[in-house]
């Protein structure tokens, strides 16, 4: 049914959120309304919500908090079991902080799965009283069992039937692969960034082949190869786009490219590179191929960049081997190649948290003490920071070009820093950021623990965090 969704947001940034989200949701009919201001935000008079995904109920007193929860994609799908989605009912929404971009856009897929009539926008000054209870282990059900980014060989093999019938514009009902044609995204970059029409285009790790298909609409003169490890993709691919300036070929990350130097001049990936666990190899072997002027754009999810509400979640998550932007820095450097990132910051769902599924963080320290900073690529399920890597073409790298350290921990500094220097507001967001976490999260003490003994500059901004609201919440725990 529909209903006026109502969004609390801090009154000092209003401003700054109002213009994207009306932008958001007049293009989806959705009027935005202004709600009168509140001094005080009482939590308990939030709206309560069930989310259901794949038949399972995770129940919340929560608010739906941004920016801990800042996209609903691994929400709003089909799933497995072909349960409709069913999620989202009358959410109400509490923003902390973080990017107006990211938060229109969610907001935007909210409206979208929940027709709401209208989205209210009230600015509060302060939040008072406790987030949500302490999860209980009964409350959790959730059983998200499958994701947009690890289509793999498997999963297209197990439908290749399916696949092979169907017309691209129902391949969702598969409920397994990616079916998006990612080229519109990648367009902006592209063709920023092109010195000149190309021949040669490759897509790397090109699945089922739609991303690989528009390029070769888009550029009629150039010859575009979708490369892939899976047989059974590239099938798919064949059989479903046949034009003359467009082939497949089975490739492997791990191996050379087959490709002469210099002969590709435009290189496209999207959610690809970051699987090979070569990474060094693969960005070398990518950059060997690119003709002078050659252009690489590749969207994926990267590493995690940092920002102060990260902390203290940034702690457990090594950073896996999402896209190793080390490796790749250091290849485009050799041949002299500018490089550009364009990321969306980091989001972490508080629902991985709640659902208990922390045991890939188990031994993060120990193991980062042990000098671990990259590790093998297993799903990445926690945390996400998408962007895109662009290098070659016309980009200068620019000067401020920070590529983020191979694991959070080495980020602490940066993030302590960060923490330091917020204002009184700032700290409040960041402590509402560790509270929410906190009571999510049974690991929350022993990252404190960690962190206060191995630098000691942490030990001040967590004790102010305690001091304020975290204490009650991490006693029980530490019990
Ligand atoms: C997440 S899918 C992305 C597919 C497509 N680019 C898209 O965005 O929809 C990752 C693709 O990488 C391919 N892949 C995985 N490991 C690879 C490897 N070692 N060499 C080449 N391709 C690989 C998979 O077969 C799959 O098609």
């Amino acid at each position: 049914m529909a209903r006026t969704h109502r969004v609390f947001i801090p009154a000092a940034r209003l401003e700054e959120f109002f213009a994207p989200v009306r932008a958001v949701l007049s293009e989806r009919g959705v009027p935005l309304r202004l709600g009168r201001l509140r001094p005080r935000l009482e939590l308990p008079e939030l709206a309560c919500f069930d989310l259901r995904v794949a038949g399972s109920v995770w129940r919340g007193r929560a608010p739906y908090v941004f920016p801990l929860m800042a996209t609903m994609e691994d929400m709003s799908y089909p799933q497995e079991d072909g349960t409709p989605l069913e999620c989202l009912p009358g959410v109400d929404w509490v923003v902390l902080g973080g990017d107006p971009a990211q938060f229109s856009l969610a907001l935007g897929q909210a409206s979208s799965i929940c027709r709401h009539e209208a989205v209210e926008l009230t600015p509060y000054f302060e939040v008072a009283g406790p987030l949500p209870r302490q999860r209980q282990e009964s409350d959790v059900t959730v059983r998200l069992r499958k994701k947009w980014y690890f289509v793999n060989h498997a999963a297209v093999t197990s439908h290749l039937d399916q696949l092979l019938a169907l017309p691209e514009e129902r391949w969702h009902e598969t409920g397994y692969v990616a079916v998006q044609d990612h080229f519109e995204t990648f367009r902006p970059y592209i063709e920023a960034r092109l010195v000149r029409e190309p021949r040669v285009i490759v897509e790397l790790g090109c699945g089922l082949g739609q991303t690989a298909r528009s390029l070769a609409l888009r550029f009629p003169e150039a010859r575009v190869v979708g490369l892939d490890v899976s047989r059974e993709s590239l099938r798919v691919a064949r059989e479903k786009f046949s034009l003359p300036n467009l082939e497949f070929r089975e490739c492997n990350f791990a191996d050379p490219f087959a490709f002469d130097d210099g002969s590709v001049d435009l290189a496209v990936s999207s959610s690809a590179l970051n699987i090979s666990d070569n990474q060094a190899g693969t960005a070398d072997e990518t950059f060997r191929i690119l003709s002078p002027g050659g252009l690489l754009v590749n969207g994926c999810i990267f590493e995690a960049f940092h920002s102060y509400w990260d902390f203290p979640q940034s702690a457990f998550t090594p950073t896996r081997s999402n896209l190793f932007l080390a490796d790749w820095l250091a290849a485009a450097q050799r041949r002299e190649l500018g490089m550009e990132l364009h990321h969306w910051t980091r989001a972490i769902s508080t629902h991985y948290f709640a659902s208990g599924r922390l045991a890939a963080f188990e031994g993060a320290f120990s193991r980062w003490q042990e000098g671990v900073r990259h590790e093998p690529f297993v799903p990445y399920d926690y945390a996400q920071c998408t962007g895109f890597m662009v290098a070659g073409g016309s980009v200068a790298t620019p000067e401020d070009l920070k590529v983020p350290p191979a694991h959070h921990l080495d980020a602490m500094e940066d993030i302590l820093a960060a923490c330091e220097r917020l204002d009184r507001a700032g700290r409040e967001l960041t402590d509402m950021t560790w509270l929410t976490v906190a009571s999510c999260t049974g690991l929350f003490p022993e990252a404190v623990g960690f962190l206060a003994a191995c630098l000691p500059r942490a030990a001040g901004v967590i004790q102010g965090a305690l001091d304020t609201n975290l204490l009650q919440y991490i006693r029980p725990q530490a019990a």
